[in-house]
């Protein structure tokens, strides 16, 4: 049998995508972080590059078994970061030349205010963390956006049913201001870590324009068609 063609629909579109968790200093030996896993914004990067896009994939603690693909890929350039700040400066460089920028990544809400250069020990008692808020990575790009950006987000987000997702969800796009929303419900069994997903992908006006489910591969394929529609 004969492969069919590679879709090459994407071609010359530049994307730029963050995917993982950052992960906010304690001290030397800890962090404050989260259970992204990098798969659902790596296999956004995949997907763009195999339709034909140049991308630029920032990527926060993500393990290089997940990345593997992506960092052979022709068409996309990786770069390492670890906490809020360097995600930010990443992001806005590669936003300055993209025509679709897509914040997938994790990022903590939330850094230690003063970075211990002693590790923490428990002779000196219970430690008090105080907490400050890391940049909106995301609002900073809304703000910069160049005419004809297309930006997406990402929510994870807790709900007891589908009413209440799109509820938040439609809450968090308004707050945001993105062009495109992808909602997604993180609970035990979906989510973070696991290998198939279910996003609500919701457009400027609030309106789900499509209820994409299956692996990451196909969930991404999904958001590129909705961004190729509202371009
Ligand atoms: N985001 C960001 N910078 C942050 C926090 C979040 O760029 N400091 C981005 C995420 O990459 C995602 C979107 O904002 O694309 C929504 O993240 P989410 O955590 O769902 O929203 P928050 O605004 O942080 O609100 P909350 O965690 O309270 O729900
Ligand atoms: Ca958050």
């Amino acid at each position: 049998a004969i492969a069919a063609p590679p879709r090459a629909d994407l071609a010359g579109l530049r994307v730029a995508v963050s995917t993982g968790g950052t992960r906010e200093p304690i001290d030397p030996v800890r962090f404050l972080g989260n259970r992204s896993s990098g798969r659902q914004g790596t296999e956004l990067a995949l997907a763009a590059a195999d339709r034909g896009a140049d991308v630029t994939l920032v990527a926060a603690h993500v393990d290089e078994g997940v990345l593997a693909s992506a960092s052979r890929h022709t068409r996309i350039t990786m770069v390492r970061v670890g906490t809020a700040a360097e995600l930010e400066t990443a992001m806005t460089d590669a936003a300055a030349g993209a025509d679709v920028v897509a914040m997938v990544a994790a990022v903590a809400d939330y850094r230690a205010a003063e970075v211990s250069r002693e590790k923490l020990r428990k002779e000196d008692g219970v430690p008090r963390l105080d907490l400050v808020t890391t940049p909106d990575v995301l609002a900073g790009l809304v703000a910069a956006r160049r005419p004809g950006q297309i930006v997406v987000g990402f929510a994870a987000e807790t709900a007891a049913d589908d009413a209440e997702l799109l509820a938040r969800g439609r809450r968090k796009r308004e707050r945001k201001g993105v062009d495109l929303l992808a909602v997604n419900r993180v609970d035990e069994t979906h989510g973070f870590e696991a290998t198939d997903n279910r996003v609500l992908l919701l457009d400027a006006a609030g309106t789900v324009v499509s209820d994409a489910a299956g692996t990451k591969r196909e969930v991404a394929d999904a958001i590129w068609d909705a961004v190729a529609a509202v371009r």
